[in-house]
């Protein structure tokens, strides 16, 4: 790079939103070699003009350029770990930073549910498959990062476990919505929740919407299936069961249909990959605290084992021995 000239990937904690925050500053100035082409060239801006632009901008009303860390709110974010320990106990930022992973995630997949929803209902195969790839990725790094916390000894968890004292993943709200959005729906965990309950609010509200399961009989009307009347006048606070008539209908789409085939194996996926989701958790549960009960008030693994391969999409799993 010749003297006094900064390819944009070399002006440090600078991206291209915070150059282009101060562009009115290179423009007003009549030396300015500032040039911004469309697509992804190099933007080539004289050292001396940035430095004047910055100090400009530091000078004036507008607000601060954005940043990396100022978009993802990254000072807040990373003081949000808060170990209970004391003296610290080094694998309770590990189970802190796990669990709001997971919570992110979670977050990411109810966002992705809606969309499914709307695929569904506007009988958009192709967005509907695209969502299904993603939220399948998302479940397999789900499992995945179990591995990370089995690296956690019992008695590792022990030292920290009593501060814990009545915290559980059974509380996890947004763990509930996902059962509800994709139509495992449980009224008796929603009335176990205090109404002031952070998230009880949203919970309550998808207790009473369609689920993914009511929306995809809304996709299969579109590819001219029969789905029966009582199905779609449902009373949509059940959980979603297996229909027969439903079965026949997808039996003749993946017979004939082989774009719906796509949708529906990439559907299977995420089902099975749920169902590993509780088997890993039991398992780490079990390696990790054995035949103690749970936090959350629990028998722990027996209790876990109940919602073992409970299935989402009864209908797809009723059918494969057909076909
Ligand atoms: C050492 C690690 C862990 C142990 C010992 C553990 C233990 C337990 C136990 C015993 C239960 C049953 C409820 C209770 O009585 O507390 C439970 C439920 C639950 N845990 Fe964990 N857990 C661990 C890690 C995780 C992680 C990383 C997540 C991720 C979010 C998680 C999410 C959940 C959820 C969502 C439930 C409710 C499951 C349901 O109702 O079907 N747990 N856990």
């Amino acid at each position: 790079m010749g003297s006094g000239v900064l390819a944009l990937h070399e002006i440090k904690d600078w991206n291209l939103e915070a150059i282009e925050s101060i562009a009115p500053y290179l423009i007003s100035r009549p030396n300015a070699q500032a040039s911004q082409s469309a697509g992804r060239r190099p933007v080539r801006i004289e050292h001396r003009t940035l430095t004047r632009a910055l100090v400009a901008c530091e000078h004036s009303e507008m607000p601060p350029p954005l940043t990396y860390a100022s978009y993802l709110d990254l000072e807040k974010l990373l003081t949000l770990q808060k170990p209970r320990s004391s003296p610290p106990e080094h694998d309770e930022t590990l189970f802190i930073i796990i669990h709001q992973t997971y919570e992110l995630w979670f977050k990411q997949l109810l966002h992705e549910f809606e969309k499914i929803k709307r695929d569904f209902s506007a009988g958009d195969l192709f967005g509907a498959i695209h969502a299904f790839k993603r939220v399948r990725t998302i479940m397999k790094v789900l499992v995945a990062q179990v591995d990370i916390l089995e690296t956690m000894t019992p008695s590792s968890f022990s030292s920290f476990r009593d501060r814990l004292e009545t915290a559980s993943g059974f509380q996890s709200v947004q763990f509930r919505e996902i059962e509800f959005s994709l139509g495992y729906k449980r009224a008796s965990t929603v009335n176990y929740l205090k109404s002031d309950f952070p998230g009880y609010d949203r919970l309550n509200q998808l207790l009473h919407e369609r689920s993914v399961v009511d929306h995809f009989y809304d996709f299969l009307e579109t590819r001219e299936a029969q789905i029966p009347a009582e199905l779609k006048n449902r009373d949509v606070t059940q959980p979603n069961g297996p229909d027969e008539r439903v079965q026949k209908e997808i039996l003749r789409l993946y017979k004939d249909s082989p774009e719906c085939s796509i949708l529906f194996e990439l559907m299977t996926d995420f089902d099975e990959g749920l169902q590993e989701w509780r088997y890993r958790h039991i398992k780490l549960v079990e390696r990790t605290i054995g035949a103690k009960k749970g936090t959350g008030g629990s028998p722990g693994v027996p209790f876990l084992k109940e919602s073992l391969f409970r299935s989402i999409f009864h209908d797809l799993w009723a059918i494969r021995h057909e076909m």
